[in-house]
């Protein structure tokens, strides 16, 4: 139907006839003469319609916004002093000959400008508007450009895609399964896979060496900024690789993959923490590490101070109790906004958040403001100025609590003041978080959980897991670039009685093992070899590579934060008949009008 696309048009087509098919952006009547932006995917392009055309300049004259044009006209110079740098067709108009309009539109919800704030769930419901936004198109474009690059990648280092099913078993990654029920098997369920976590493990059984997918995964879970039910892993598994060579190759395919789709060049080695350092200096496994705060550990100086607040978990082994140095916020940061973020930190359980002014450190106890300064000996802040490196002008924060809520609020705290001070450093800070813990122990239930999933293999022996499950580390580690975990993946165990030692230890008896994962167990015992992979979130890959803050932008159709999609009403009820088939009773659940 075109000869060009609008956008793609510049001085090299001079004095052509050209056609071209495209969007009303813009219709400008400028009494003689009209003008119309059309837009296609590579772009805009100026389209002037002199009323000489008859025609052309009736047809004009009626079509507006988002109405679906053809045009055939000649491409000329602009005229002096309205020529557009900014855009690729900028010197360049079309004085038309022909318009055919190819179909009308009514007004848009909203505008097709990338600019404007509009409210998602409008945007979500007229996706297919959204998605002509420029802003939009060049993240799908991004979103295309990266899954090419990934995948000429590991084509040319010798993986296989494979495909996997979506129907199968439940896959434990820690959260709940969307089921899907059988119709020929009553009474039976199908889970949509959490990650393809046993197929792949069983594809290296099988032989197949190395293998990837662009995999979808289902996942019920809370959503937020980076998490929505369904989304798109890159799925990695090899076969005779070590730890190191597999963080090595996978390094080599994100820097690659940053050099080519956005022309940033990462580190050439991406630093190692392990999780007992990211958690000591910043709280949480996944630590962003632009941001220059830290966590200092004052347990030992405020052991023996009167003030419960910050003795009680100093003294107690399960609480921790830090301090944390912001320089120059001694003057950045009213008293107002100290509340403010003691509100902030209290979301993460913590009971207060103390803070010390330090006005100037010759003069002792005198230079030091806060309402805590008294509850505690001179000597104790002397070594706790010392050891946070505080300086004239800087505020110290103090979190003492338990230490999973010392962590997460003071690991969110630094976070937020990070960005909210400027104080972010450089611009990508990619870091591999090593030597998780095979286990954490949950309080509620009474037992111990898998920290990445219950197929890692442990850095110990089956005697040395058994004896002290609690403090045994994995083979498991975790790429997080700013922040964001973008990717994770271990070693796994191949043994059947390494595997069975590891479901005894989650509380998982061997006959539900058995039910569960027999067939995992079974093909461990038929020369199952050393392996191991990861996957990484390439939604979230996306949305760091095109600056977006959540994965909603970077994905085509996603759900709202309730896991709705407001596009084609999903989820939605079936009807009895089908219900009947699968052999299935509704329940209308207590206060709910609809089921
Ligand atoms: P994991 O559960 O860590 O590991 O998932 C791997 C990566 O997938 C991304 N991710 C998500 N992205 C968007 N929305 C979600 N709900 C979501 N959940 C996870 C993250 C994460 O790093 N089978 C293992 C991998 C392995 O061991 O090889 C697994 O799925 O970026
Ligand atoms: P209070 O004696 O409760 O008035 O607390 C004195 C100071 O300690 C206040 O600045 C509180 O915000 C702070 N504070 C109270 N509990 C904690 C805690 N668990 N961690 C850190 N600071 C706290």
């Amino acid at each position: 139907m075109r000869t060009h696309k609008c956008g793609e048009l510049d001085t090299q087509q001079l004095g052509e006839t050209v056609t071209i098919c495209g969007w009303v952006h813009r219709r400008r009547d400028h009494g003689g003469v009209i003008f119309i932006d059309l837009r296609d995917r590579a772009g805009l392009v100026q389209v002037v319609i002199d009323p000489d055309t008859e025609a052309a300049f009736a047809a004009a004259e009626h079509v507006r916004s988002e109405y679906v044009l053809k045009i055939s006209g000649i491409v000329r110079h602009r005229p002096g002093g309205t020529v557009n740098a900014n855009m690729r067709s900028g010197a360049i108009e079309i004085l038309a000959k022909e318009i055919e309009v190819l179909n009308e539109s009514e007004t848009p919800p909203f505008p097709i400008e990338s600019e404007i704030e509009v409210n998602e769930e409008l945007r979500l419901r007229y996706r297919y508007i959204d998605l002509r936004r420029v802003a939009m198109q060049e993240k799908m474009k991004v979103r295309r450009d990266v899954t090419r690059v990934l995948r000429n990648f590991l084509d040319d280092n010798e993986f296989f895609e494979i495909e996997t099913p979506y129907l199968t078993k439940a896959t434990p990654e820690g959260a709940r399964d969307y089921i899907v029920p059988s119709r020929t098997h009553v009474n039976s369920f199908f889970a949509l896979p959490q990650s393809p976590q046993l197929y792949k493990q069983i594809l290296m059984v099988a032989g197949m060496d190395r293998y990837y997918q662009v995999v979808r995964c289902f996942r019920d879970e809370d959503l937020r900024a980076d998490r929505q039910p369904e989304f798109t892993q890159l799925d990695i598994e090899t076969s005779f690789m070590t730890e190191d060579q597999i963080m090595a190759i996978m390094e080599e395919m994100i820097r690659q993959l940053f050099a080519k789709v956005i022309n940033v060049a990462l580190p050439a080695e991406f630093p190692r923490m392990t999780y007992q350092e990211a958690m000591s200096r910043f709280g949480i496994d996944r630590p962003d590490l632009r941001i220059p705060l830290e966590l200092v550990d004052v347990a030992e100086d405020l052991k023996d101070v009167e003030f419960k607040v910050f003795s009680g978990p100093a003294n107690d082994p399960k609480g921790r109790v830090v301090a944390m140095r912001v320089p120059g916020a001694g003057e950045k940061l009213s008293r107002k906004d100290i509340d403010e973020l003691t509100k902030y930190v209290g979301i993460y359980g913590a009971k207060g958040l103390a803070y010390i002014k330090v006005n100037d450190l010759a003069a002792g106890l005198e230079g030091l403001q806060s309402p805590i300064v008294k509850f505690a000996p001179a000597e104790a802040w002397a070594s706790i100025m010392a050891k946070t490196g505080a300086q004239n002008g800087d505020l110290l924060f103090f979190g003492a609590d338990k230490t999973s809520i010392v962590n997460e609020a003071m690991g969110a705290l630094r976070v937020k003041l990070g960005h909210d001070l400027n104080l972010i450093e450089g611009e990508w800070q990619p870091v591999w978080v090593v030597d998780f813990p095979m286990f954490d122990w949950d309080e509620k239930s009474g037992r111990y959980n898998a920290i990445h999933h219950p197929f890692t293999a442990p850095s110990c022996s089956v005697e040395d897991l058994v004896a002290n499950p609690g403090a045994a580390l994995s083979r498991a580690y975790d790429l997080v670039l700013n922040g964001t975990e973008v990717g994770g993946g271990s070693i796994r165990i191949n043994r059947p009685a390494m595997q069975q030692t590891v479901f005894g230890i989650l509380g998982i008896g061997e006959e539900e093992a058995q039910e569960k994962f027999g067939f995992l167990l079974d093909a461990l015992k038929y020369g199952a070899p050393p392996h191991g992979g990861l996957a990484f979130g390439l939604d979230r890959l996306v949305m760091l590579m095109t600056g977006s803050h959540s994965i909603r932008d970077v994905i085509a159709f996603p759900k709202t934060q309730s896991a709705a999609c407001p596009l084609v009403s999903a989820p939605a009820v079936v009807s009895d008949e089908q219900l009947k088939e699968l052999g299935i009773r509704l329940i209308k659940p207590a206060g709910k009008e609809k089921a």
